[in-house]
């Protein structure tokens, strides 16, 4: 356990400033400094794990379809991480270009069609609630996330790849569920202080009501494998993202009892 958690914080340390740009498929470089991912304060992060039920007894009525479901890359609560690839590998969704400001074009401004409904409906909330915001990318094909990883290993290394980009076929952009958030303005775009914005504070308040989660949480790398994204959004659909905020629950991992997926 103690060689697991000094593990952890070793890679904390040389990575957590690589993870920031992760989601940004075309911009490997850092976007944030070791300084700036410090200012990521504990104080928004999500409840405990001691909070999040673990026991069949609290589990959510959803989580009895968890096992077709999460294993389904057409079902919203699919998961993929790290234990978890999409199966086939190469899935491709159904996709359409939301009707939401874009800061991206091309493959990446597209969603699955449910998620791009779900995205309109949030976007015009947020924006009427004075919290406008931009989609900065969506999918991503295998190919394009093989680029993007290969990218990331030839300039830092896999271990540092692995904790900032997903390796083709493991990652939710695939899905045409996920996609990352911006402010309008730029500010602080997939970098730790993105969530004193607007934007994301919004969408961790309200988010749940469109059927999305802030997939990659404040400290619970340990589950999802991957540091805090306060601008990686993925679509549950309604009624589950409403019992995860409701219960409190942090993880999708956690919600649908599945094992934590910390690494390959
Ligand atoms: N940054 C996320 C984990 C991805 O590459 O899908
Ligand atoms: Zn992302």
């Amino acid at each position: 356990m103690a060689g697991r958690s000094t593990g952890a914080l070793v890679l904390l340390a040389v990575a957590l400033p690589l993870a920031l740009s992760a989601c940004s498929p075309a911009s490997p470089q850092a976007t944030a400094t070791p300084a700036a991912a410090a200012t990521g304060s504990p104080s928004s992060a999500p409840t405990s794990a001691a909070q999040a039920p673990t026991s069949a007894a609290q589990a959510p009525i959803s989580a009895m379809r968890a096992p077709a479901a999460a294993t389904d890359p057409a079902s919203p609560l699919v998961v993929v991480n790290k234990r978890t690839p999409l199966t086939p590998i190469d899935y491709a969704p159904p996709l359409t270009v939301p009707a939401v400001p874009l800061a991206v074009d091309g493959e990446g401004a597209q969603l699955s069609p449910t998620t791009a409904r779900a995205a309109e409906a949030m976007f015009a909330a947020a924006a009427r609630d004075g919290a406008p915001m931009v989609l900065l990318s969506g999918y991503r094909s295998y190919a394009t996330q093989a680029a993007t990883y290969d990218g990331w290993v030839a300039r830092q290394g896999q271990e540092a790849a692995d904790v900032a980009s997903a390796r083709p076929g493991y990652s939710e952009h695939q899905t045409g569920f996920a996609f990352d958030i911006a402010d309008p303005g730029g500010a602080c775009s997939l970098m730790p202080c993105f969530k004193d914005t607007p934007a994301a504070v919004w969408v961790a308040a309200h988010g749940h009501e469109h059927g999305f989660i802030v997939r990659y949480p404040w400290w619970h790398h340990e589950t999802t494998g991957y540091y805090y994204e306060p601008w990686h959004l993925r679509y549950i659909g309604a009624e589950a993202a409403a019992d995860m905020h409701a219960r409190g629950i942090p993880t999708l991992e956690e919600y649908l009892g599945l094992p934590a997926a910390p690494t390959y």
